[in-house]
Order: structure tokens, then C-alpha cells, then sequence
């Protein structure tokens, strides 16, 4: 389905993370070492001192071509959290709008010795193209490109189906909503599959639903009481109206009338179905008030997740990364 290949360019000679920006392709045994590194940080994040050492002396540069609030401030208390140095560019005023080509800048970002690139840019493939052309020993980090992938959205959302479920076997996940346009629906699949979910499923209407998508071993439904029956994990998405070039819904109401997650539609779920979203929610148009702040959600507990999650990915990739330098000398 997807036609950027980067399982190889993301693992250094030994096998280890060196890069992430994907999913697709990474064996179950990586995926569980980026649960795991994860799950040992959230108790960091509990003290009162929640800095440790990891990434002292390095510098982390956030580089969002594409707005975000979540991702980008919690890339930034991960970093600051392993004690790294983190520069913010505001891209939209920087030199990029002024007509300097992307490996411009980042040439530019390279030469102030950067050791890390966390990327957002709304052309697939964009992380992956940056991965490529850097030097050797900057690790990339793909904070969601387009449609394509969003691996550190899909291993937070990992690490809080564990511990909510405990495991992925014999799990059933209904991801419900825009998935033509959702990077953060694709990795979930290749990450869900990888970890051994039996039964996934996407729901929502046809227009919104790609045509090949069986082929990444989920059932597609168009109706929520199917598709929901038996559900343990619910997880909603957003409309991404800013990606549809054409109108593919009749209208938010009809969308809400159908496919909206209200108190009613997630009772066809089982009865301790957690509900996950990865935000920005939009109250009713795929969700109703009542499930995002009802006993269900786990949706604040996802954007806490996502601090030891990107922490884990941003110390994994940063050794591994070393290893090939050590390596080299
Ligand atoms: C998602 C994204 O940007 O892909 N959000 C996020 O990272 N928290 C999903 C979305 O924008 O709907």
C-alpha cells in the first residue's frame, strides 16, 4: 500500500532503531524494546525530578513544516527530559518561506551541529527523503509525513493498549473515521498486526475508506453496529478536512448521524472497550462529549503516553546512531 520503503534505512548495521519513521516493516521484537524503553520512563515522569541523562550534550532540532500542538510540545518535554538542548523552528516564518530549498535549511541545521531532526511536513515521504540526505550519525525522526506514517502517535497508542489490555493477542481494534487521510491509522495497522492483534478493523463510510485496504489484513465495515460488535479498543479519528481535495462527505451531521461515537454506538462495543483518539477531537462531529470525558476514554492518557514514548524513540535512535559511530573511529 504504501510506496516508501524505509524499513532498511531505518535500522543500523546491528539491527537496532537509528532512525524511526515508520512502522511498516520493524520486527515485533523492536516494537516491544520501544513498549518497553517506554513503559521504564513513565515512572520517570512521575517524580518530582523527571530529567535524566540520556541525551545530555545533544542537540534536538523540532522541525514542523505542518501546525501541531500535541506532537511538537511533547517532542519537546521528551527531549528536555533526556536532558537534551531542543531548538524550535518556526518554520512557516523561517527561511523556508523565503524560497531556501529543504536541504538547504537542513544543510544549514547540520553545520550547527545538530544530532537529531524531529520532522513534520505534510509531503509523504518527506522524513524518509531527509533520513537519506543527511549526514551520517543525525537521527531522523518522522513526527507524521502526509498521509504516509505517524510511528511515534501508533507506539504511544501501543503502549496505552497494554496497558490498559495487557496484550495484543486475541484483541479486537475498530479504528473508526477518515482513514484515506490518516497517517496515524496506517501505522497503527502495521504496528497492531506486527504485535499480534487478531482482529482489526477499519469502519467509516466508503468515500473515506481506501480501496486496497484489506490488503493490509483488516475487514472494512460501513456501519458502526457491525463493525463495533466485540470491539476491546475503539479508537476514533478526525475528519482531516484540510487533506480532502473534494467534498466526499454529504454533510457533518449525517457523518455524526452514522459514524459519530455516541453513548448508544459505543454500547455495541464490549462493555470495558477502552475509547482512544489521537486528538485534536472534535466534539460532535466523531465523538460525543459524553464518551471523551466518560470512564471509557483513555484519550488524556494516550497525550500523557506520548512524553515516555518519544523519550524512548529519541534515546533509542540517539544509540544507535552512536553505535555506528563507534563503529567507524
Ligand atoms: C494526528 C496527526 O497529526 O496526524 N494528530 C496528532 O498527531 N496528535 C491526527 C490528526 O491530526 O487528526
Amino acid at each position: 500500500m504504501s510506496p516508501i520503503d524505509a524499513s532498511s534505512i531505518q535500522l543500523n548495521e546491528e539491527g537496532r532503531l537509528k532512525h524511526f519513521l515508520t512502522t511498516e516493516g520493524l520486527s515485533r521484537e523492536i516494537l516491544t524494546e520501544i513498549l518497553d524503553t517506554a513503559n521504564s520512563f513513565i515512572s520517570t515522569q512521575e517524580r518530582s525530578v523527571k530529567t535524566v541523562p540520556l541525551l545530555r550534550g545533544k542537540t534536538v532540532v523540532n522541525l514542523f513544516f505542518e501546525n501541531s500542538t500535541r506532537t511538537r510540545s511533547t517532542f519537546e518535554l521528551a527531549a528536555k527530559r533526556l536532558s537534551a538542548n531542543i531548538l524550535n523552528l518556526d518554520i512557516a516564518r523561517s527561511a523556508t518561506s523565503k524560497g531556501e530549498t529543504l536541504m538547504d535549511t537542513l544543510w544549514n541545521l547540520e553545520s550547527m551541529y545538530s544530532d537529531m531532526f524531529v520532522v513534520r511536513h505534510a509531503d509523504s515521504g518527506a522524513a524518509h527523503f531527509i533520513a537519506q540526505h543527511i549526514t551520517p550519525n543525525v537521527a531522523v525522526i518522522n513526527a507524521g509525513d502526509g498521509r504516509h506514517a505517524h510511528p511515534t502517535q501508533a507506539m504511544l497508542d501501543m503502549l496505552t493498549i497494554r496497558r490498559e489490555k495487557g496484550a495484543f493477542e486475541n484483541l479486537t481494534v475498530a479504528i473508526v473515521g477518515d482513514i484515506l487521510h490518516s497517517r496515524v491509522a496506517r501505522s497503527q495497522i502495521y504496528a497492531l498486526k506486527t504485535l499480534g492483534a487478531t482482529d482489526i478493523r477499519v469502519i467509516g463510510p466508503n468515500t473515506l475508506i481506501p480501496k486496497d485496504i484489506e490488503s493490509l489484513g483488516v475487514r472494512a465495515f460501513n456501519n458502526m453496529q457491525q463493525g463495533l460488535k466485540g470491539a476491546d479498543v475503539v479508537i476514533m479519528l478526525r475528519l482531516q478536512k484540510e487533506r480532502m481535495e473534494t467534498a466526499l462527505l454529504p454533510s457533518e451531521s449525517e457523518y455524526y448521524r452514522l459514524f459519530g461515537l455516541s453513548t448508544d454506538k459505543l454500547a455495541y462495543a464490549n462493555s470495558d472497550a477502552i475509547v482512544m483518539h489521537p486528538g485534536p477531537i472534535n466534539r460532535g462531529v466523531e465523538i460525543e462529549s459524553a464518551v471523551a470525558d466518560g470512564a471509557q476514554s483513555v484519550i488524556l492518557k494516550q497525550v500523557s503516553n506520548g512524553i515516555p514514548m518519544r523519550m524512548a524513540v529519541m534515546a533509542m535512535a540517539m544509540s544507535g546512531q552512536t553505535t555506528t559511530r563507534q563503529e567507524e573511529v
